[in-house]
């Protein structure tokens, strides 16, 4: 079997292990593996920007600590805020030196949105709305100028490669056939989201929670996996199949759009003072709650008081999607709803991204350092993925390197030829209906019982394909989501339960 030495692995190529890869020692061998092609990854997709104060203005950074903790029903861990929030300046500005060309007025200062949430506004943004795109596109073009950083498509990682709770790096395979292993000194998981264990996200189709399912079954401490965002407003098309929903920026109501039911009566009033730009939770509750009293999927965004010419320019990306679904923003209303967007615990780790496992980092949306508490605030994702990508690196770079004595080994199955879309589609049906945005014991202890039979099932017949171990990462995060709404019996953030 093929091996390969490294000094770091880092198992995703989004934001989380890209920025961390760039902070990284030139003299240290870095590897980045990408289960498809670079340009498939929730940073991708990013629309709104990235949350930060540029300044060192202490009323403004405690601002921004504030809004975090309230967003996040003051369940964050207030130390990780603050890293989050003072280390923002230091590594925005980072970016920039990678050549990440912020929106900018007539006189070259930053342009600024807002988002639910915030009391000010402090996003940053590129493009108008597709800043997640334009930062990966410079740091990647940054990275193909390094000679220390290797990366591999299409390799899927397996399992991690342990012994006495140390990490030895990552099995592989790649191109779907070869057995591929990398010994590293350090490992960084970095996988991103998911989105795909619910039959509705506008995550990527690559977000299998490959990272939390490697985790569980090294026995890594995980938490708060009870906390899965739903972003309140993604486009709705009643005659779309697919899993994946387009976004419809939180921004947009920064900007002042509004939301409407379908008796068409702007509701917010009636659930927050802050109205559309209350934080997250709080929104889609409110229209969670509005469809179930009109009998209707859907409500809608107004924008048509913004005027076209405005938000052709502000929202580009948006536009022309929308465009393509015979819905011209600023003149028609744009049906929208909730759907799973983010997830907010995961892998426990400490201020520097380091798991319960030694030589084991993880950072991005399968990490949890618990600045979010139980809900996030809008664009502190990006921001997170910087702050603790930076302080994954200095961590690794501080330290000296050891001699690795670690025989790897990859079981080999048996390659049972299965199909595991309806395994995954039925996990869709069942987390959409009985793991969403407002949940009850019944609900959930129903949805366990058919996400059992399933784990049964895949670990009756185990198979080496890119496939089956999406489906039993999904499979396993989708029961560790379930309990963890069990045991959490009160209604905090983003987990509403009834009973
Ligand atoms: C959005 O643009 O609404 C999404 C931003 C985020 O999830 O933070």
């Amino acid at each position: 079997m093929k091996q390969i030495k490294t000094d770091v692995i880092i198992i995703g190529a989004g934001l989380a292990g890209i920025y961390t890869a760039l902070n990284i020692d030139s003299q240290k061998r870095v590897d980045i593996i990408v289960k498809e092609s670079l340009i498939v990854t929730n940073s991708n997709l990013a629309q709104g920007g990235i949350a930060g104060e540029l300044d060192f203005i202490q009323e403004n950074i405690d601002a921004h600590i504030d809004d975090t903790l309230k967003a996040g029903s003051f369940l964050n861990n207030k130390e990780a805020v603050k890293v989050l929030v003072t280390e923002a300046s230091e590594n925005i500005n980072k970016l920039m030196n990678f050549k990440v060309d912020f929106d900018r007025d007539e006189y070259g200062e930053i342009l600024l949105t807002k988002e639910g949430g915030h009391s000010t506004r402090r996003i940053l943004h590129i493009g108008g709305d597709s800043t997640g795109k334009d930062i990966m596109k410079a740091l990647k073009k940054e990275c193909f100028t390094r000679e220390n950083i290797h990366i591999h498509e299409n390799m899927m990682a397996l399992e991690l490669l342990h012994r006495d709770n140390s990490c030895f790096g990552v099995s592989c395979l790649n191109n779907g056939t070869e057995t591929i292993e990398f010994i590293a000194q350090n490992t960084i998981l970095a996988t991103g989201g998911i989105g795909n264990i619910y039959g509705s996200t506008t995550n990527s189709a690559i977000a299998t929670s490959d990272g939390i399912g490697m985790a569980y079954r090294a026995n890594i401490k995980l938490e708060g996996l009870e906390f899965i965002q739903f972003h309140p407003t993604a486009f709705h098309n009643e005659f779309s199949k697919s899993r994946f929903k387009f976004l419809i920026s939180e921004a947009i109501r920064g900007e002042g759009a509004y939301l409407l039911n379908s008796e068409g009566e702007r509701f917010m009033k009636k659930y927050s003072p802050l109205l559309e730009l209350a934080p997250r939770d709080t929104v889609s509750q409110a229209i969670y709650r509005e469809m179930y009293d009109t009998w209707t999927d859907h409500v809608y965004l107004d924008t048509r008081h913004l005027g076209e010419k405005y938000l052709k320019n502000r929202f580009p990306t948006i536009y022309n999607h929308l465009k393509t679904e015979n819905i011209v923003m600023g003149k028609d209303l744009i049906p929208v709803s909730p759907v799973q967007h983010f997830n907010i615990g995961g892998i426990k780790v400490d201020l520097n991204g380091q798991t319960s496992m030694n030589s084991l980092y993880a950072n991005g949306e399968c990490a949890s350092n618990g600045v979010h508490g139980a809900n996030r605030l809008a664009s502190n994702s990006l921001l997170e993925c910087i702050v603790f990508g930076n302080r994954i690196a200095n961590d690794i770079n501080n330290k000296k390197s050891h001699k690795i004595d670690f025989e790897g080994h990859i079981e080999q199955y048996h390659s049972y030829k299965y199909n595991y879309k309806p395994i995954k589609k039925k996990l869709g049906t069942t987390m959409d209906e009985y793991v969403g945005i407002v949940r009850t014991k019944e609900g959930l202890l129903f949805a366990k019982k058919i996400v059992l039979k399933m784990k049964k099932n895949l670990n009756k017949y185990p198979n080496n394909s890119k496939a089956y171990y999406e489906a039993l990462n999904m499979v396993q995060t989708a029961l560790i989501i379930i309990d963890s709404a069990l045991n959490r019996k009160e209604s905090i953030g983003c987990h509403y339960r009834i009973n």
